[in-house]
């Protein structure tokens, strides 16, 4: 029998995406969700693990309990989160990595790990931002971020682990909120553009950054994780990207849906200035040579089916 996948911090918005996805692919009893939180009574169809990622012992435990062969990190403090409390972002993004490689290298598991837009600073190229490029973030989630990558880097080269990564922009999704990152807001206007016709920006309307719709997201981790290892190159940090919009362009494909929906913006420094220091848009050439990444969806294939989906959970739950 195929040793198990564990998903660290798999109750929050890309977990709860991806673990579905991965059960359907490798079977319910495949897949080990696990997050420091609990699950609801009757959440999830497979197994769940109570998973601090920050203690070595309890990582090393899930792996031989269930014989884990793949772990999928996703347990981290995100931007906005990270910069309130930036020790405990060094301690969880940092520690919770460190722990989940030298358990890999144990007991001889794969790891994949999502690296961020964030990994970028101000001094580098903000517009097709390349693959190769300066990184000198300014944020303490960028800095975790850097760290991680070169982490990831050094346990492939240094002990053979199998390591690979995603720089992911922006996701917008529709099953589970997202957890403090900069870019939330493209998720939450979506929410208040259903329900109230109306949206308080906190960022400025002409901040460009990169996104990409969840489904894109879920199938480039999974896509990446199936690659043949000897073509990639960028193991661990690879740029992808599906669309970059501002918020007021995000607005106006809104408006063709909703037509009475109305933006105006109350900006939050710290977001702002966190946003400022990013990409406007990523040059992710170097995912589609080496693993064949395409995105799907666009701006408007994005929006309709957001607006689609999203309108029917809320009629449903409200
Ligand atoms: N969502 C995005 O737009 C985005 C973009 C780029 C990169 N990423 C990265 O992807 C990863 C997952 O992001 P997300 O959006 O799903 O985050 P999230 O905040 O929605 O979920 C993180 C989960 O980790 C759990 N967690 C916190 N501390 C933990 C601990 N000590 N042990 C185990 N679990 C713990 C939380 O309970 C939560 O369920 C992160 O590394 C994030 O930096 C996300």
């Amino acid at each position: 029998m195929a040793r198990r996948i564990l998903v660290t911090g798999a109750l929050g918005q890309i977990g709860s995406e991806l673990v579905p996805a991965l059960r359907e692919r490798h079977g319910a009893d495949g897949v080990v969700a696990s997050d420091v939180r609990a699950i609801a009574a009757g959440g999830g169809e497979g197994p769940f693990a109570h998973l601090d990622c920050t203690k070595l012992h309890q990582i090393q435990e899930v792996v031989r309990r269930y014989d884990v062969g793949a772990i999928y990190h996703l347990a981290a403090l995100l931007s906005a989160v990270a910069e309130d409390k930036p020790q405990m972002a060094w301690t969880l993004n940092m520690g919770g990595l460190y722990r989940v490689l030298e358990v890999a290298r144990q007991y001889d598991c794969a790891v994949f790990f999502p690296s961020s837009i964030g990994a970028f600073g101000p001094t580098t190229p903000r517009d097709h931002t390349p693959q190769d490029t300066i990184q000198r973030p300014t944020t303490m989630y960028g800095v975790t971020k850097v760290a991680s990558e070169l982490l990831c880097d050094y346990y492939a080269l240094r002990f053979g682990v199998d390591t690979r990564g995603l720089r992911l922009p922006g996701l917008i999704s529709h099953v589970t909120p997202p957890g403090g990152g900069t870019t939330d807001y493209a998720v939450e206007i979506f929410y208040q553009a259903i329900r109230y016709r109306h949206y308080a920006c906190f960022l400025r309307p002409d901040t460009r950054l990169d996104m990409m719709y969840m489904p894109d997201g879920i199938r480039a981790i999974i896509e990446l994780m199936d690659a043949d290892a000897g073509r990639l190159r960028h193991r661990n940090a690879f740029n992808v990207t599906a669309m970059d919009f501002t918020p007021e362009e995000l607005a106006a494909a809104i408006r063709k849906h909703i037509p009475d929906f109305v933006i105006d913006y109350e900006v939050d420094p710290v977001r702002q200035a966190i946003a400022d220091s990013w990409p406007r848009s990523l040059d992710d050439s170097a995912a589609r040579t080496e693993w064949g990444w395409s995105p799907t969806y666009d701006l408007a294939a994005m929006t309709e089916d957001m607006i689609d989906k999203l309108g029917a959970k809320l009629k449903t739950t409200e």
